[in-house]
């Protein structure tokens, strides 16, 4: 099946939702999810407490991605305009090219496990290292199921903070296709009491660490120089883009656009979206200030290598994602791994950074922001329908997009 489509934008729900059932084999129970219909009270009030109602947000289709030869469909759960289109216009520049390549590491994350009350830590930090295979096995024993799925903790290491009296045990867990906070929090846990038997101090936090930095996707893509607006805009995007690698200013601003593509996708499909943000915000401040989670470079043919490393703590199994919105959004996907998902993700945040590089270093975001805007203000004064339309048309072309104008020109279409 081929992602790329033209004047998808254009389609009537029905006929959208037509070629997605198709690209994906949906069935009417993901159809309903998708729609709006997909979590009753009673699932509701079993997710989180104190449950009054749901909370909609609109839920659009990104085309046009091709991955490593592959063609996808991305479900993007998202409230601010222009992200879903911008995505889809990136993706559309990429398969010039090639589209994006992808790798990523095994999907390991780390718990952490807080000894304190040390008298003497480097000596702990040696009798913990002896007893590795131990908590190896006292972790392990907590998850059959992701040992026989391959997966499970690996490895330790233990990290001494001398003045505070304390040590860090990181236990290395491969959680498979878990995002993994269950697996990692509950072998933090067991291994506690025989890491306070080995060392005699006391153990405090057992829990992930969110900074899933051994947990990496990756993605590369050249965007044609040409598609883009030429070699003015691609010196221009690569300005941006110096600016955002050296001032945590901007560089905050361009990781926002990456993730307003990532998040989007981490919530289609159900996901710890404040997990996914937190890795990639202190990623991207690894080497001691803030900088960039993207690179650009140009290449020999004066196109524009684009490339993304991030931390993914996503997952395909458990926590919400059977969710039916997360059913539905995982089958449009057509994901086998939460790897594959993790390089998807990659390459939405790259492919979302660049689109947003390439307006703002053009004619700027406004003029695009400008119509959808204009069309929700319309809505807002009264109109319905195809007057939306009219009325947001009128504001763009007088240039000023307020509720008392959309008021005046709709009185004015009544008469
Ligand atoms: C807006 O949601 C995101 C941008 O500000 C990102 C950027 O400046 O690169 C357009």
């Amino acid at each position: 099946m081929n992602s790329r489509i033209s004047g998808f934008y254009k389609m009537t729900q029905e006929e959208r939702m037509k070629i997605v059932k198709e690209f994906a084999d949906l069935n009417n129970e993901d159809i309903d999810a998708i729609k709006g219909r997909a979590l009753d009270f009673e699932t509701a009030n079993r997710m989180i407490e104190n449950v009054l109602g749901t909370h909609e947000i609109p839920f659009g289709i990104a085309t046009n991605f091709l991955i490593n030869g592959k063609d996808y469909l991305i479900p993007m759960a998202i409230e601010e305009p222009s992200v879903v289109a911008a995505a889809s216009n990136a993706a559309r520049i990429a398969r010039i090219k090639g589209g994006f390549h992808t790798s990523s590491t095994d999907p390991v994350m780390v718990g952490q496990i807080q000894i304190c009350d040390l008298e003497t830590p480097y000596y702990a930090k040696m009798q913990i290292l002896e007893k590795k295979r131990e908590i190896l096995e006292i972790a392990n024993d907590q998850d059959p199921v992701l040992i026989k799925f391959g997966g499970g903790a690996k490895n330790i290491e233990v990290r001494v903070f001398e003045k505070e009296k304390m040590v860090v045990v990181h236990l290395f867990v491969d959680v498979r296709d878990a995002m993994g906070a269950n697996a990692v929090n509950t072998m933090a846990e067991a291994v506690a009491p025989f890491l306070e038997k080995i060392t005699g101090g006391n153990v405090v936090l057992r829990i992930i660490s969110n900074l899933a930095a051994y947990r990496l996707a990756r993605a590369r893509a050249v965007f044609d120089a040409g598609e883009l607006g030429g070699e003015r805009v691609v010196n221009r995007i690569l300005k941006a883009y110096t600016l955002a690698k050296i001032d945590p200013f901007r560089a905050t601003t361009h990781n926002k656009g990456v993730m307003n593509g990532i998040t989007a996708v981490v919530s289609a499909t159900c996901n710890d979206t404040r997990a996914v943000e937190a890795g990639c915000h202190a990623y991207a401040s690894r080497e001691g200030s803030y900088t960039v989670l993207t690179h650009y470079e140009k290449n020999e043919d004066g196109d524009l290598a684009g490339s993304i490393e991030i931390p993914m703590a996503v997952g395909i199994i458990g926590g919400a994602t059977k969710h039916p919105i997360a059913r539905a959004s995982l089958k449009i996907l057509g994901v086998k791994t939460a790897n594959e998902l993790g390089e998807i993700l990659a390459s939405v945040g790259l492919a979302q950074n660049l689109a947003a590089l390439r307006a703002l270093s053009d004619e700027g975001i406004q003029r695009g922001h400008m119509k959808l805007h204009a069309k929700n203000i319309a809505a807002m004064a009264g109109a319905e329908g195809e007057t939306i339309d009219i009325v947001a048309e009128k504001m763009v072309e007088r240039g000023t997009i307020r509720i008392d104008v959309a008021k005046e020109i709709l009185a004015e279409l009544k008469k």
